[in-house]
Formats: structure tokens, sequence, C-alpha cells
């Protein structure tokens, strides 16, 4: 048990790590937090016209989601999947309240993907192929998020037996990080419902 708690606070703090602002620091841009949506995330990132600070801010988050898992079970091999929810958990809240942000952090979207990656690929596949489709069709990244945050618990579960074997543990994380990310989306929500979201290429105010 003491292993499993190591993990999940190095799960958290791993989590922690703010590539929105890390990134944005090391090439001389804005914090992030200072605009457009305010969010430290890859998407308000975006809104300075610079899509590698974007890319790597999102390359960067959701490393981090699958490295916490990696890491766990690299050190802990015999790992359950209890201890490893528990970790995917971690890696994620970590993201939402970062400890080096003053608990802070984003909304937890490539963080989620990461840890989706982590878990089985192919859902992540899945999972960012109904994003890019979301996103492509309507210009809301956040939209986009929302409902592949959504389908990702239903993929997991009812993809189980054809493509891989479902952890109740697992669907269960999936399940509370996707109505975490719908909680930390609560002003994107207002603001898709008022027309008023900024859409995906638009750049900051
Ligand atoms: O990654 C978060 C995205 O879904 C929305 O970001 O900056 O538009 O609030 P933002």
């Amino acid at each position: 048990l003491a292993i499993s708690v190591a993990l999940v606070v190095l799960a958290y703090l791993i989590g922690s790590v703010p590539f929105a602002v890390v990134v944005s620091k090391l090439m001389g841009l804005q914090d992030p937090r200072s605009y457009g949506s305010k969010n430290p995330g890859a998407t308000n990132v975006l809104r300075t016209g610079n899509k590698t600070a974007a890319a790597l801010t999102l390359l960067g988050d959701a490393a981090k989601g699958w490295f916490a898992i990696w890491l766990a079970e690299r050190l802990a091999p015999g790992i359950g999947p209890v201890a490893l929810a528990c970790v995917a958990l971690a890696a994620f809240i970590g993201h939402l309240y970062p400890v080096f942000l003053g608990f802070k952090g984003g909304k937890g979207v490539a963080t989620a993907l990461g840890v989706l990656v982590a878990i089985q690929p192919w859902l992540a596949v899945a999972t960012a192929a109904t994003w890019l489709i979301i996103a492509i069709f309507f210009r809301y990244s956040s939209l986009a998020s929302l409902v592949a945050a959504f389908f990702a618990p239903v993929y997991y579960v009812f993809g189980s037996g054809l493509a891989w074997q479902a952890q109740p543990a697992l669907g269960v994380a999936l399940a509370i990080i996707g109505i975490l990310l719908f909680y930390r989306h609560r002003a994107n929500i207002a603001r898709l419902i008022q027309g008023t979201e900024s859409r995906i290429g638009s750049k900051k105010k």
C-alpha cells in the first residue's frame, strides 16, 4: 500500500508540471494565464498564433499523463487496476490543481489523452478521432473536448471484449476524469450556449 500511495503522490507531482506555462516561458511568450480564456492549456497557447508552442504544450501535457502511468507500471510491475486507476486520476488532478501553480491549473484535455494512451492506445485513437471530427465540423476546441470526454468511458466499456478487456476500476477513473473535465469547462459550456465561445484559429484578445 505504501508503494501505491507513493506512486499516486508521484503521479500527482508529474501531472502538476504545467507545460503551457513552462513552454511559454522558455519560448519568450506571454503567460497563458494572462490572455484569452486564461487557461494554461494548448488551446489557449494557440491563441498567441504560435502553433509550435501550442503543439509542444499539447505534447508535454499529454506525455506527462502517459508517463505517470508508465512509470508506475515500471516501478511496481504487479500494480493492480485499482492502484493504477488512482495513479491515472492523480496525474489528471495534478494538471487541474497543480501544486506548482497555487492549485490553479488547466482543464485536463491533453493530460486525459495521455492517460488514455497509457491505458489503451486504441481507446486513445478513437477518442482523439472523436475530438478531431467535432473540432473540424464545429471549430470549438472545448466542444470537441466535451464530446470526446463523454465518449472515452463509453468506448472503453463497449470496446471491451472486442479490442481490450476493460477493468472496472479504470472505467470508473475515466468516468471521474470525464466528470471533472466537464466541471472544469463550466465557463466554456456557458459560452457555447451563449454563442460566444472562441473558435479554433481565432487569436487572443
Ligand atoms: O483544452 C481545453 C479546451 O477544451 C478549452 O480551452 O482555452 O478554450 O478554455 P479554452
